[in-house]
């Protein structure tokens, strides 16, 4: 059976399995084209003018907010863009940090990527409030909403969490997180960076009071969106220069926009909403379970997080005994193998797993272009280097 849609992914029709998604996904055509399209259709300008160029950059910032609220089910199309999700949550939590005092409670997680701690951490500090990390269980990966609420008191303002770890996938249950925080008078920051790319995100349904998506790792340019709900919004106060707007996500968005990369999220995003999400899911799903199945039956290897494939990114992170992982990932490698090695930036994860002193771990990832045959080839690989028939040190 082909599969027609391998051939909308140009960068992935190479000899490498790419198992790098979750650092990144090659690009869908359309998106390709709609960033050079914008390049060279004449309507590159900035924004604000009277002129029709001018007008029409005014436009795709516009289209691609409506784009982005359809994708995710937004109440309201107040999505902030920016270069990515860090630089976004950098400038969002000092804008916070405005509002915030010494008494004040930060509710993190153990799960998250550092995007979602260095941020609240860096505040925390400035202003002498508190910043706690709420535990997962380290045996099955999972992270129970009740370890959040023991850390809730009456003087937290804010809960960060993660839609999935970037490194071993759990999905943590958002909207029953987002209930408990709002029940104890806290906001709700989600890092759906690594969520959106695998499960169909309702914004509306979460409930929360802002969300973070990075578009490269949804077949998209490096661009990110935040939604920020629209009274959260209006509260905030900004680093900014003083000609910009004080309206609505502009008031974020510092200098001049990256009018291609937006051409190019849409496109993307019309691309998941056109092939639909959960079908894309099932594909991953299928084609992850072989590899999952694969990695737990290796003696040598040691897999992290969820046994399973119940609320879980089809990413996953393992070790193979007596084998440093970047060695791992460099075996891999001259297999034509692409994973990441380390702590992939869950600094808070690695330390939590008691892996972070020995160089953390190999992560594969399943995105919509991985084959089954290539799942096939990384499970042989891993079984070569755990059998010492391919030596892992170069
Ligand atoms: C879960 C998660 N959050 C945040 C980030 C940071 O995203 P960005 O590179 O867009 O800043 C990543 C990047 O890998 C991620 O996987």
């Amino acid at each position: 059976m082909t599969d027609e849609l391998l051939q909308r992914f140009p960068g992935a029709r190479g000899e490498w399995a790419r198992f790098d998604g979750p650092a990144g996904t090659q690009m869908v055509d359309t998106a390709i084209q709609a960033m050079s399209a914008w390049s060279s259709g004449g309507n590159n300008a900035n924004g604000g003018g009277f002129f029709d160029a001018a007008i029409a950059t005014d436009e795709i910032v516009k289209s691609t907010r409506a784009t982005m609220r359809r994708f995710l089910n937004a109440p309201t199309d107040t999505f902030v863009f920016g270069p990515n999700t860090t630089t976004l949550a950098f400038a969002f939590t000092r804008a916070v940090a405005r509002g915030l005092s010494s008494t004040d409670r930060i509710v993190g997680t153990k799960l998250e990527h550092d995007s979602n701690v260095s941020t609240w951490a860096s505040i925390a500090r400035d202003v002498g409030a508190e910043h706690v990390l709420a535990n997962f269980d380290p045996e099955t990966g999972r992270l129970e909403p009740s370890e959040i609420e023991q850390n809730l008191t009456d003087h937290t303002k804010w809960v960060t969490v993660t839609g999935s770890s970037n490194l071993i996938g759990t999905m943590p249950d958002l909207e029953v997180i987002t209930k408990l925080a709002h029940d104890a008078g806290a906001k709700v920051f989600v890092d759906a960076v690594a969520l959106v790319p695998h499960r169909t995100v309702d914004i509306a349904a979460i409930g929360c009071d802002a969300i973070a998506t990075s578009a490269y790792k949804w077949y998209g340019p490096h661009a990110a969106a935040l939604w920020v709900e629209p009274e959260l919004l209006e509260s905030l106060s900004p680093y900014k220069v003083r000609p910009a707007s004080n309206e609505g996500p502009k008031k974020f968005e510092t200098g001049t926009p990256n009018y291609e990369g937006l051409a190019g999220m849409q496109a993307a995003a019309e691309f998941m909403m056109e092939q639909g999400v959960e079908a894309m899911a099932a594909y991953e799903t299928a084609t992850f379970t072989p590899l999952l199945e694969g990695l737990l039956a290796i003696p040598e290897v040691t897999v992290y997080g969820p046994r399973d494939t119940v609320d879980r990114a089809p990413t996953v992170s393992f070790n193979i005994a007596g084998h440093h992982p970047d060695d791992v990932a460099k075996a891999l490698a001259t297999h034509k193998i692409a994973t990441w090695s380390g702590d992939s930036y869950a600094v808070e994860v690695a330390q939590h797993l008691g892996i972070a002193s020995t160089g953390a771990a190999v992560r594969a990832g399943v995105v919509r272009y991985v084959t089954p045959k290539e799942v096939e080839r990384l499970l042989e690989a891993v079984a070569d280097i755990a059998a010492g028939i391919q030596a892992t040190r170069h």
